[in-house]
């Protein structure tokens, strides 16, 4: 690694090389496949990211935890014929730009991805001068910021913060912040309206159409996440609930219950569209409150 490491962030290689910090505001972990914050903890407070134990720590494979980056397209893409799904960003290597640690304790990192270094089969037609930027912000708060930087042609991508949130109990867990939005619910292709706030009972998969903060209120816990964001006109609410956990290989069966999804995106209608030397900034922003 070139970069001179500050005090408060040491280098790994266990479960997957990456980073690790602490410093007197926060813990966490950086893995750079993926380009993916595993774990963050800041002080007093219990880790706010989940992971699955049965995550696959393998170069190339997704991680099932922490806040995987869908990019360049959500899913299977609008037509639901691309592969692997929600694009190549999680699962490929990115390198480390940059890393400091303030007198206060706030480390900012810095990791890039250049499509030059995607193999062209797995690019799906974008072209090899794009340039991913993602700044993680580590506190008392967690700034995640995605960054595109177009080349000398014009590109259009979807985009997601796949963030996996840890509660104590899923239905006991509720989400506020998306009253009267639209959403598309994924297990029926369909569009409703939601009607206060989003609690869970059976498999939510939706697609909110709204930029607005949401808390996740953990009465078990007895806590309340708040994520705001910038730069995302959706938000994706996700709990696999009993039989698709018992479909995923990498999910324990009842994992379900101790997670939630909560995801800054740009997809299906509000893809991106940017032009020839433009960049794109999307943020998710996460304070327990
Ligand atoms: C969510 C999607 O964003 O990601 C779900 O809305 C999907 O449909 C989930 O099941 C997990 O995807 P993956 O590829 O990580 O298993």
């Amino acid at each position: 690694m070139d970069i001179e490491l500050p005090d408060g962030i040491v280098a790994v290689e266990s479960p997957l090389p990456g980073l690790r910090i602490d410093t007197p505001t926060a813990k966490g972990t950086i893995c750079f496949n993926g380009g993916q914050v595993l774990s963050w903890q800041p002080a007093g407070h219990e880790p706010v990211l989940w992971s699955s134990v049965h995550s696959r720590f393998a170069p190339g494979s997704p991680i099932r935890g922490g806040i995987p980056l869908v990019w360049p397209y959500f899913g299977n893409g609008a037509e639901a014929t691309r592969t692997p799904q929600h694009g190549f960003a999680r699962t490929s290597q990115w390198s480390l730009r940059d890393a400091t640690v303030t007198p206060g304790g706030t480390a900012t990192i810095t990791l890039c991805l250049n499509t030059s270094s995607v193999p062209t089969e797995t690019r799906g037609g974008l072209p090899d001068d794009v340039e991913l930027m993602l700044q993680v912000v580590m506190d008392a708060t967690l700034q995640v910021q995605l960054i595109v930087q177009a080349g000398a042609s014009e590109i259009t991508f979807e985009e997601g913060l796949h963030t996996y949130f840890a509660v104590g109990d899923i239905t006991k867990t509720s989400i506020t912040g998306l009253d009267q939005s639209a959403y598309e619910d994924r297990l029926d292709g369909r569009c409703h309206t939601q009607h206060g706030a989003v609690t869970f009972t059976a498999q939510t998969d939706r697609i909110h159409d709204s930029a607005e903060p949401v808390c996740i209120v953990d009465e078990t816990a007895g806590r309340t996440i708040q994520v705001t964001k910038v730069g995302s006109a959706q938000t994706v609410v996700w709990n696999p609930w009993i039989e698709k956990s018992q479909a995923m290989t990498d999910f324990g069966d009842d994992e379900w219950r101790q997670m939630v999804c909560v995801e800054a995106v740009n997809v299906r209608d509000r893809t991106v569209r940017l032009a020839a030397g433009k960049r794109h900034l999307m943020s998710q922003t996460i304070e327990v409150i």
